[in-house]
């Protein structure tokens, strides 16, 4: 693990284990309002099945659209017709990765995913988001990862706009430090220091 000039600004505070679990909430609810926070822009890593049948592993960056930390919960968006959309209905379990390199901190989140197409959760999202330029991420008459003879995009008028909800069943912080890495665990057995 390295901590070089690059990763650590500074070594992370002496917090106790609740008010560490009130931070990292605080700093994902922030990230939601901040377009460079780079927490903004976690990974998502998904379950997959090979050609071949094999078990693999997926993962592609998405923006977190909202934060409901009481019901710890996050939102996302994507193509309904997106690779990752049936990944998740056949596999719901995924993790989220974030790293902030102003905090020096790793935040790997192990979610649930529920992905809605229609109802009231969809429908007032794309109210909001369809006058903007963000629609047309929605609106590709073919679906995400079809090849295509020529790499402009084409804006079609059927959405295929879905809301993926992940709710968070562990989350595991941690935190480089030139004077001793630490790293913490919340889940539903309570809250924990671990090793490194
Ligand atoms: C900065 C960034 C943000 C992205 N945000 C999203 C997003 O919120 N939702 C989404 O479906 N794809 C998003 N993408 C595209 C995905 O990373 C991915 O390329 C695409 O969704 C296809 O993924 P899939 O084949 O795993 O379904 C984003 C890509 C980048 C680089």
């Amino acid at each position: 693990m390295p901590a070089d000039a690059d990763a650590p600004r500074g070594a992370p505070p002496d917090l106790s284990l609740p008010a560490l679990r009130e931070q990292l909430w605080d700093e994902l609810v922030a990230a939601v309002g901040q377009h460079g926070h780079p927490w903004r822009t976690p990974v998502l890593a998904t379950v997959c099945l090979a050609a071949d049948g094999a078990v693999a592993a997926d993962a592609r960056t998405v923006v977190l659209r909202e934060v409901d930390a009481p019901a710890q919960e996050l939102v996302f968006f994507t193509d309904a017709r997106s690779p990752k959309a049936a990944q998740l209905a056949a596999h719901p379990h995924a993790t989220m990765v974030y790293w902030s390199p102003a905090l020096a901190w790793q935040l790997r989140l192990a979610v649930r995913l529920t992905l809605e197409r229609e109802g009231l959760a969809v429908s007032t999202r794309w109210a909001r988001l369809k006058m903007s330029p963000a629609a047309d991420d929605y609106l590709s008459p073919l679906p995400p990862g079809t090849p295509v003879a020529h790499p402009a995009p084409e804006r079609g008028t059927r959405a295929h706009f879905a809301v993926v909800t992940a709710r968070v069943e562990r989350m595991d912080w941690l935190a480089l430090a030139a004077t001793g890495h630490r790293r913490a665990a919340f889940d539903a057995d309570g809250a924990r220091w671990l090793q490194p």
